[in-house]
């Protein structure tokens, strides 16, 4: 199969773990007989500081001609002082405005291996297995006005909620096709107690359910869902919310994983190519030390072949790749314990590499 990839690496830690993901994809290309072609282009801060701009028009022809984006991450203290026009992720934004990125998937997945790497205990994480399906292009982060103003002589601010009826259904809709692969439940995550908003998502919610009665709906309020996802995660297969509520509790569920650099995400598009990221940021703390956990990444690259490309086997590969080294130990500094010799993310990806060439012959 011949594909192309657009490789969006940004800031910070973003340039590490793309790297370490282009190589699983190479090593993919190369065992089952493919051609991946990557082109490589600017955004973040990267972007501002090569041409004044967070998404660059050449790099939007770029995605918009590809098969599939690959993104690290943007930002980094450097651009912190910007006007909000030209902040880094302002151009992450802008990109999942312009593919229409309007569902996140960002499936949480806690490996038996590293049970001991979440701060939470071993009972309440065991088995967890669950997904965020999170709108991605409304909301808070879109709407306008959005600004500082003057009210009553004095400087106040504003950022809108806004969403439309079709863009809650698409969202909706989504989750309900993934409940039905997987365990049949949704929880919907709103404010439905205070915010007319979350009133409509409530309203759209239960007449997608209307349409499909095989799977089961409950409504759960925000606080309480970052909450129960502490007590009892176990209880959750698909949890669907808007945009800002799922950028929340995706980071909150990182943990239940043992570290944020743990959870992939595909950005899927109505029309065109669709986007893959790692949740995480630039992680400007770790930036250039070789540090970062390159796995969020490389599993997002597996979402990559399997949802863009349809490479099903192909991306169970890689995951049982992630899966295989985990269980033989190697671990990065961010899940690493007393008893385990922490790996860079360069042997990381070795490790990873060398798991799916031999499948699972790792020393
Ligand atoms: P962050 O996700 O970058 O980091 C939070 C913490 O998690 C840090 O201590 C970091 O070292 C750690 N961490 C994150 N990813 C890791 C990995 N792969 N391996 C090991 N440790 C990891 O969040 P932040 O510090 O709040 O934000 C830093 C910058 O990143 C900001 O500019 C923010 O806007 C940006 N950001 C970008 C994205 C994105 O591009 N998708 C996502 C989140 C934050
Ligand atoms: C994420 C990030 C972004 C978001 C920021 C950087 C705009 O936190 O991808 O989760 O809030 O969507
Ligand atoms: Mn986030």
């Amino acid at each position: 199969m011949k594909k192309s990839i657009a490789v969006l690496r940004g800031d910070g830690i973003g340039k590490e773990v793309t790297k370490g993901a282009i190589e699983v994809l190479k090593a993919v290309a190369v065992q089952y007989n493919h051609e991946f072609t990557f082109q490589h282009a600017l955004i973040g801060g990267a972007a501002l500081d090569a041409e004044g701009t967070p998404l660059p028009a050449e790099t939007l022809e770029v995605c918009k001609k590809s098969d599939a984006v690959l993104l690290g991450a943007v930002g980094g203290p450097k651009w912190d002082v910007n006007p909000p026009h030209l902040r880094p992720e302002k151009g992450l934004l802008q990109i999942r405005k312009e593919l229409n990125l309007y569902a996140n998937v960002r499936p949480v997945t806690c490996y038996n291996s590293l049970l001991d790497s979440s701060p939470l205990k071993k009972e309440i994480i065991e088995n967890v297995d669950f997904v965020i399906v999170r709108e991605l292009t409304g909301g808070l982060y879109f709407g306008k006005p959005s600004g500082r103003k003057i009210d009553n002589g004095e400087e106040a601010v504003v950022d809108t909620l806004s969403y439309k009826r079709s863009e809650m259904k698409r969202i909706i809709e989504k989750a309900f096709e993934m409940a039905r692969s997987r365990r049949k439940k949704i929880t919907s995550v709103d404010k439905a107690n205070v915010l007319e908003s979350s009133r409509m998502w409530r309203e759209v919610a239960e007449e997608v359910a209307k349409d499909n009665s095989d799977i089961m709906l409950e409504h759960m309020l925000v606080d309480n869902a970052a909450m129960q996802l502490i007590r009892n995660p176990r209880q959750f297969d698909v949890i669907v919310t808007e945009n800002m509520f799922g950028d929340i509790l995706s980071d909150e569920a990182s943990m239940l994983t043992g570290s944020l650099g743990m959870l992939p995400s595909a950005s899927l598009s109505t029309d065109g190519p669709s986007l893959y990221e790692p949740i995480h940021g630039s992680a400007p703390d770790i930036a250039g030390k070789n540090l970062a956990n390159p796995i969020a990444t490389i599993l997002s690259a597996a979402m990559l072949l399997r949802l863009s490309f349809g490479l099903e086997e192909e991306a169970t590969a890689v995951e049982r790749a992630v899966e295989q080294v985990l269980d033989a130990g190697y671990r990065t500094a961010d899940v690493a314990s007393v008893q385990k010799r922490a790996v860079t993310t360069g042997e990381m990806v070795e490790r990873i590499k060398e798991a799916l060439i031999e499948d699972g012959a790792i020393s």
